[in-house]
């Protein structure tokens, strides 16, 4: 049986030829990535030497050429190269699994000590903390918020005020205009007529919003500001009114004690006009706070906020609303000075520079 032994001494030798890069694998300095493929070479070659068309089981059909008398010999040995083979294969697989499991544990492995990276946390802008106070005021009393837009026509930024053309409000240095000629808003008024047109009367509405004028920023003036416009039109609406209105969401956002004051003015869109002011909140209308001249007031005891007035006839009109049966009430101020007021701010620009370190402290 010489020759049939040397044909599985053959598959043996081929076997153990193909089996090189396994024989004695050692792991040392193998990458993850080389583990895994090495154990991709090595399920094909499993495949390729073991089972039914294996070369090894191949050599079991020999048996019939061997002499009966050494068959059984014959089989030992054939089973015995296999068994070889597979134990062979089975030793280089474990050895390549248990490598490959470290190792991914090894990867994928966090250190739960190190200081986690915080994310920043955002927080609203000091002129959106006073609007939202403002408006929460505003619907406590039964008023509507409406937004609009901020390019307008001159129809809506002038004409239906009762701005009339050649009115110094109209000068086109004091608004900016596109190249298509629509104006940057230069006052929330619009907002007045945009609403009434949509909504008609009666109405009650405030309409905070940006607006644009072409100034040159310095500590009490910039190019865009907010404003917050408030409009009532009613069966029977007067002054009183007005004077009410104001006083009561002023007493609301500043504290019961705080009264106002309405000056004589000139607006095109009210008649009579009025501009108003309150008594200062920091030395609560005395112009002294401890000891000193109130800085917020001067020391007057007064803080100048806004316009306001009974709305102008030829407004009504103009959206089809008889000022015979309805009047009303409109009045407008800025948030950037009273922000600043309120928390002593010398320079309006601060609120638009976007520096972190100054908007952090309104959190
Ligand atoms: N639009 C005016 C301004 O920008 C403020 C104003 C005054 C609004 C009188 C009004 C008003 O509604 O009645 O200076």
């Amino acid at each position: 049986m010489s020759e049939e032994r040397e044909k599985i001494e053959a598959v043996r030798a081929s076997f153990n030829d193909e089996f090189k890069p396994f024989a004695d694998l050692s792991v040392d300095g193998l990458t993850f990535g080389a583990a895994e493929e090495l154990m991709r070479d090595l399920a094909a070659l499993k495949i390729r030497h073991t089972g039914k068309k294996s070369p090894i089981a191949g050599t079991m059909k020999l048996v019939g050429q061997v002499a009966p008398e050494e068959r059984s010999a014959f089989g030992q040995l054939v089973q015995s190269a296999e068994k070889e083979i597979v134990a062979a294969i089975e030793r280089a697989e474990t050895t390549l699994r248990q490598f490959i499991s470290e190792a991914r544990i090894e990867r994928e492995r966090l250190d739960v000590t190190l200081p986690g990276r915080r994310p920043r946390v955002g927080h609203l802008h000091p002129i959106t903390i006073l609007r939202q106070r403002i408006e929460d005021i505003f619907v406590s009393m039964g008023y509507a918020i409406e937004d609009d837009r901020e390019i307008e026509t001159d129809h809506y930024n002038f004409d239906a005020l009762n701005i009339p053309e050649g009115h110094p409000a109209r000068e086109s240095q004091d608004t900016f205009y596109t190249t298509e000629g629509f104006a940057l808003r230069s006052q929330t008024s619009t907002v007045q007529i945009r609403a009434m047109e949509r909504r008609g009367v009666p109405i009650r509405i405030i309409a905070p919003g940006k607006v644009f004028r072409r100034d040159t920023p310095d500590m009490t003036h910039v190019p865009m500001f907010h404003q917050i416009e408030g409009l009532c039109v009613d069966k029977g609406i007067t002054m009183a009114h007005l004077k009410g209105t104001v006083t009561e969401w002023l007493k609301r956002l500043f504290g019961e004690d705080t009264v106002t004051r309405f000056r004589p003015s000139y607006f095109p869109f009210t008649e009579p006009s009025a501009e108003f002011d309150f008594s200062c909140f920091k030395c609560r209308g005395t112009g002294t706070f401890e000891g000193d001249r109130c800085r917020p007031c001067k020391g007057s005891g007064w803080i100048e906020l806004g316009g306001s007035g009974m709305v102008h006839p030829n407004v009504l009109k103009g959206v089809g609303v008889d000022p015979q049966v309805y009047s009303g009430f409109a009045f407008g101020f800025g948030l950037e000075r009273m922000c600043a007021l309120m928390y002593s701010l010398d320079d309006i620009r601060l609120m638009f520079d976007n520096d972190v370190r100054f908007l952090e402290q309104f959190k």
